[in-house]
């Protein structure tokens, strides 16, 4: 298939990319580089574009016949999202918007939509269904939420065939250690943990200990990358013109902050510090899913079901790449 991905120099993008070039579709990768990173594409298949210019968007779609989008292109820092909404509501719902338009007026009936658990409302115990209560309430998920929105009109309206994927906490990254996460700044719990014993901070911060957890400290469904990009390929070649559907993208299993930390240090072999800090706003007590829905239409099976084995690939990476990528 001919596939746009926007956004696909990102982290979960990248893999994805690379998971589908591996499976011999056609793959152009639409990004501005604002976050995305020019060295985990292949040169040839980059193009640098703003999903807020209709016309180059156009364009593209039409000079590289595109099939298919998957729209990985948004920004997602929950804090950076209530400090400055208004880049959040112009880059992620107003360039969606540009994208949706630009789709519907060159045809292109395929879209694969990269979605968060953050959609959810707070739950204390047990997992979330894709049919469970949404209440998002930072600007950040509100964006993804009233962009799922669009989607669903587009689809209503003009036919357009789409899936949804609600991620969970994305991790990990490439087994070779080539490539992996780099956000600038770097707000994720893995990566931050592991900057400890590459020397490049003295602790980890444990944002609460008084969550209502078994712990006190908050639980996550952490899901490794290359497991995220496999579901993207089944979900991609199941899109038909007119179909909808959406999916959570976890393993079902939760992970408190202390137990991530403790797992790391079995991986790297050493003592990691950390200290209790307040808790950090827009955080959550537990975000587990329910994807049974994902393993069952889509034959989607994890190959990654310990966190060791997914921290052992983000510490070969960042082993590798102390400073990320060199772009
Ligand atoms: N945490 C710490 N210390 C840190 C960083 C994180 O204790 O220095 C904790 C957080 O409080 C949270 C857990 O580690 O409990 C995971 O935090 P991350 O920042 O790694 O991930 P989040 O669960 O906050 O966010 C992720 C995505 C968001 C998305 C959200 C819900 O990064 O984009 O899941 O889908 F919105």
């Amino acid at each position: 298939m001919r596939i746009l991905a926007t956004g696909g120099a990102g982290y979960v993008g990248s893999a994805t990319v690379r998971s589908l070039i591996s499976q011999g579709h056609q793959v152009t990768v639409y990004d501005n580089l604002s976050k995305g990173h020019r060295a985990s594409v292949p040169a040839e298949i980059l193009i640098t574009g703003d999903i807020a210019d209709a016309d180059q968007l156009q364009q593209t779609l039409t000079e590289h016949q595109i099939e298919a989008v998957i729209h990985f292109a948004a920004f997602i820092a929950v804090g950076e999202s209530t400090e400055h909404p208004n880049i959040y509501y112009q880059n992620n719902i107003a360039n969606s918007l540009t994208l949706l338009e630009a789709m519907r007026r060159t045809g292109v009936q395929k879209l694969l939509f990269s979605s968060t658990a953050a959609v959810y409302a707070p739950i204390e115990t047990g997992s979330l269904t894709e049919d469970s209560p949404k209440a998002p309430d930072s600007p950040y998920a509100f964006s993804k939420f009233a962009i799922e929105r669009m989607i669903q009109d587009f689809s209503q309206a003009y036919g357009l065939g789409y899936t949804i994927l609600r991620y969970f906490n994305a991790c990990g990254a490439d087994p070779q250690g080539r490539f992996g996460e780099n956000h600038n700044p770097e707000t994720h719990l893995i990566p931050l943990i592991l900057q400890v014993p590459l020397g490049q901070r003295q602790n980890i911060g444990v944002f609460g200990q008084d969550y209502n957890t078994p712990d006190g400290t908050c639980i996550r469904d952490y899901v490794h990358v290359d497991d995220l990009a496999d579901a993207h390929v089944r979900a991609i070649m199941a899109i038909e013109p007119g179909s909808s559907h959406t999916y959570n993208i976890g393993t079902g299993q939760g992970h408190s902050v202390l137990e991530v930390i403790q797992a790391a240090e079995q991986v790297v072999g050493q003592k990691i510090p950390h200290q209790f800090l307040p808790r950090r706003p827009g955080d959550t007590t537990r975000l587990v899913a329910q994807a049974q829905k994902l393993r069952k239409e889509l034959a989607w099976n994890p190959k990654y079901t310990d966190l060791k084995d997914i921290i052992a690939t983000a510490w070969q990476w960042h082993k590798n790449h102390p400073n990320g990528y060199d772009d």
